[in-house]
């Protein structure tokens, strides 16, 4: 039984479950500048947040000088987001002395991070609000506007903003996130995020499969199911998971079971998700992305560190072998699989030794990809309270530099291997460096720059690579 009918969310109904005090069309005239900082899910979030505000009657726009309400998603997972918000909100202080009557608010991880006391060390800020509480924003801008400064953090079990259809912005038409997951309990102990963005829930999978079907109908060709951990979605009716018996637990829908939804809406429907976690990651979902050819081959599996013993002080959950055993699978059931990851220098404590082990498991590996970081402290964080911070900021800085280098080897190598073959492309835009060519993805997520002919954004089109650069292949259709 496929326990998706075709019920589509009624757009014109956006906005209508935004209940409570305030007049429905508040924002009537108004127009909100939204700025996203860090990662896919707080970008996702903005889509909400604009969704929210627009069924009151705000309108967007991309220039702040015209905004009456400008709203800053941010992001608390290093020490420099958190500057980088801090020097926008400087900018925005000559805006707001020239319109006096202008609102700031700051949304997301940092607001939820540092509360009121945002608002004593950033004096233009009216409102902050935490990733759980857009709903109540509408309430908070009548706050402000009556005269006072607006506060809500309130994190919740619950709340995965499931009834509430984005509004996208800034997109290509062709791809778009869904979210599928909020929060976060694995406790990493350098990671701020579970408790910016609280404990984890599953969104209810017939309001996803929804969202990606009303996306493919509108034109769009591929969509990314977020998460901070995907592979630990489970959806039992609502019920939490803590709640579940072993017997409800197994006949629960897993992310398996979402994939397979979502790729059976159609055939040319892309969809990628991120992030796998190699404690979590099944060989069932290995085998779903195998089973379905528009379930993209590429994995997101953030290692942080190739030693142990640094692991178990990240509070990881898995050891090197386990990791290395978790890439293996992944070749074995996926072979020619993309594979990027995520690497920390510098955490605390780590010795010579266990950053030559983060080397070799590189070099183990091959990634595609990297996203690479030094080691930021954290307030509040296990590893701020169990650790100490000893790794001079030098060191970090001089490992992270042979950690970039390294991967960028890698990343050519991998990047060859794709020249002579034919790659499927869902071109996304025009390439930015000549109007002559597209530009999109193979199904490994290596971007593809070829000649433009007739093809246009949303096409699948065969590509022949014929050469390419450090990391993108050069070839034509065939
Ligand atoms: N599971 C998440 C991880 C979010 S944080 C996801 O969906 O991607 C993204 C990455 O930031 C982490 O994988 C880690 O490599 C890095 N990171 C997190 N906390 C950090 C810190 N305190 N200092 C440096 N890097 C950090
Ligand atoms: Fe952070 Fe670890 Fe969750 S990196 S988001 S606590 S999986």
């Amino acid at each position: 039984m496929n326990i998706y009918e075709d019920k589509v969310i009624d757009e014109s109904r956006q906005g209508e479950v935004l209940e409570i005090n305030t007049p429905a069309r508040m924002g009537e005239g108004k127009k909100m500048f939204l700025e996203s900082y860090g990662c896919a899910m707080n970008f996702s979030d903005s889509e909400i947040v604009a969704s929210i505000l627009v069924g009151k009657g705000y309108s967007t726009t991309t220039d702040f000088h015209e905004a009456d309400l400008i709203l800053l998603n941010t992001c608390a997972i290093r020490d420099n987001a958190e500057l980088r918000v801090r020097n926008r909100l400087k900018e925005y202080n000559i805006a707001k002395r020239k319109n006096p009557k202008l609102m700031i608010g700051v949304l997301g991880c940092m607001a939820e991070r540092l509360k009121s006391k945002l608002l004593e060390e950033e004096k233009i800020v009216d409102i902050v609000v935490g990733p759980d509480a857009y709903r109540d924003l509408p309430n908070l801008i009548e706050s402000v506007e009556g005269g006072q400064k607006a506060v809500n953090v309130l994190l919740s079990l619950e709340e995965t903003y499931a009834d509430i259809s984005p509004v996208r912005l800034g997109s290509n038409g062709v791809t778009a996130f869904i979210s599928i997951t909020r929060g976060c309990d694995n406790m990493c102990s350098f990671c701020v995020v579970p408790f910016t963005r609280g404990r984890e829930r599953s969104r209810d999978p017939e309001s996803i499969v929804n969202e990606a079907k009303i996306l493919f109908e509108q034109g769009y060709r591929e969509v990314t199911l977020l998460g901070q951990n995907v592979d630990s979605y489970l959806w039992a009716a609502g019920k939490a998971k803590k709640e579940l018996n072993d017997i409800e637990r197994q006949n629960a829908f897993s992310f398996a079971n979402l994939l397979e939804e979502v790729a059976k809406i159609s055939p040319d429907l892309r969809v990628r998700f991120s992030t796998s976690n190699p404690q979590d990651m099944t060989d069932d979902v290995l085998h779903m992305i195998a089973k379905y050819e528009n379930i993209c081959d590429y994995i997101h599996l953030p290692v942080q560190s190739g030693n142990t013993d640094m692991l178990t002080r990240m509070n990881r959950g898995y050891s090197r072998e386990k990791y290395l055993e978790r890439i293996a699978a992944i070749q074995r059931i996926i072979p020619d699989a993309g594979i990027s990851t995520d690497i920390i220098t510098g955490f605390c404590g780590e010795t010579e030794q266990e950053y030559t082990d983060t080397l070799s498991l590189m070099s183990e590996v091959k990634f595609d990809f990297a996203y690479m970081f030094a080691y930021s402290e954290r307030p509040g964080t296990m590893a701020e309270k169990k650790y100490k911070d000893d790794v001079p900021a030098d060191v970090k800085l001089k490992r992270l530099q042979e950690v970039i280098v390294l991967q960028q080897k890698h990343s050519a190598e991998r990047t060859k291997q794709g020249v002579g073959k034919v790659h499927r492309v869902l071109v996304e835009g025009v390439s930015k460096k000549s109007d002559e060519r597209l530009y999109g993805r193979n199904s490994k997520n290596t971007v593809v720059v070829f000649p433009r002919q007739n093809f246009k954004k949303g096409d699948y089109v065969n590509v022949l690579a014929k050469e390419c650069t450090l990391a993108t292949l050069i070839g034509e259709a065939v």
